[in-house]
């Protein structure tokens, strides 16, 4: 079975295309992405309209230069998948609807799945995928969460962040900071050449015996640590980064070894955005080497959204048999 999926809810127009056969991991094909980062540069965010009509742009070409790769024809798709949420209302309707046009178009079946259930399920295309049961840290732009996860659609919330996600916190301090959109991969860079002990800053909620999280502190404590330094901030910025960046990721570090302790589970998949921060990876094998416990990753490409994890998700769901794809041509959405 081959199943061509769309990612289309913020802002990366992404195309794969991934081949399911019998109870075997399905398998990555091709894939495409395009990033609209540097369009929406410029505006210091992700402008929702630009990124509609840029996916509209993107989609279909996008497509043929997965299927031409595969060495595959569009007549050979058995399923189209798209990210039906959550996301951006306008794009994720862009997804959808070329998803499903192009569906009735083939008379081929359409599914959409949750983004979040892409980037959980992506390590499994990685060189070392793991197996069930696990501990997920799912740590991106708009969540942060960890779960316990028992099987395809088997997951149990074992703790969310109550205000602002992780990737929110990478973004909002290196805003503060004047490091541009997108801020998390320009922290983590000048962090590298900072000392990380520099500043102290708070671990919020690192004590509070759940597994919950919460940034939003963090970034006030930057705020105010950047205005203290007023113009010595640019000399300073790189300490500030790192000192930032070691707040959040021992939040995340110490959070996923007490899910592992409390769950009794012994493996820990890392999936979404953040999850391509090299401090966290390298603190993270640190701590689960000392342990014993298994960690697996995707691949860093892999890491950020993209449409391999949504073809991924959508075989891996029809594999288990927790979703089948239908002709109804739904063109529904959930933004949230
Ligand atoms: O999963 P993702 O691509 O999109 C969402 O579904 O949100 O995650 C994007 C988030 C952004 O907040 C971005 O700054 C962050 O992941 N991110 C990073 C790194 N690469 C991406 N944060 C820290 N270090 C990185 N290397
Ligand atoms: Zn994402």
């Amino acid at each position: 079975m081959l199943v061509l999926g769309f990612e289309s809810s913020c802002d990366e127009t992404g195309v794969a295309l991934v081949q399911s056969e019998g109870t075997r991991l399905p398998r990555l094909l091709a894939h495409a992405l395009h990033s609209q980062v540097r369009m929406h540069a410029d505006y210091g965010g992700v402008v929702p309209e630009l990124a509609s009509r840029d996916h509209i742009r993107r989609a279909l070409p996008l497509a043929e230069t997965v299927l031409r790769e595969a060495g595959r024809s569009v007549a050979e798709v058995d399923v189209v998948a798209y990210t039906r949420g959550p996301g951006l209302a306008g794009a994720l309707l862009v997804g959808a609807g070329v998803a499903c046009a192009l569906g009735a178009a083939l008379d081929k079946p359409v599914l959409g799945v949750h983004h979040l259930e892409g980037h959980l399920l992506s390590p499994f295309m990685g060189a070392d995928p793991p197996e069930f049961p696990f501990v997920v840290l799912l740590v991106s732009g708009g969540h942060t969460q960890l779960m316990r996860v028992d099987g395809v659609g088997r997951y149990a919330m074992l703790g969310e962040t109550i205000d602002d996600a992780a990737g929110e916190a990478f973004d909002k301090s290196a805003k503060l900071m004047g490091l541009g959109y997108p801020g998390g991969p320009a922290l983590a860079r000048l962090a590298e050449q900072g000392d990380a002990k520099a500043f102290a800053l708070p671990r919020p909620l690192l004590h509070s015996g759940d597994l919950d999280f919460s940034f939003a502190g963090l970034k006030t404590a930057v705020l105010t640590q950047a205005k203290k330094l007023g113009e010595t901030l640019p000399a300073r910025s790189a300490d500030l980064a790192a000192s930032t960046q070691a707040a959040i990721v021992e939040v995340l570090v110490r959070k996923s070894l007490a899910a592992l302790k409390e769950s009794g589970l012994q493996r820990l998949v890392v999936a979404g955005g953040v999850g391509a921060n090299r401090e966290l990876r390298a603190q993270l094998d640190v701590a689960c080497a000392k342990r014993r416990l298994r960690v697996h990753y995707p691949e860093l490409a892999l890491c950020t959204d993209n449409g391999a994890m949504i073809a991924m998700a959508a075989a891996m769901r029809m594999q288990a048999g927790v979703q089948q794809a239908d002709k109804r041509y739904a063109f529904d959405v959930k933004p949230r």
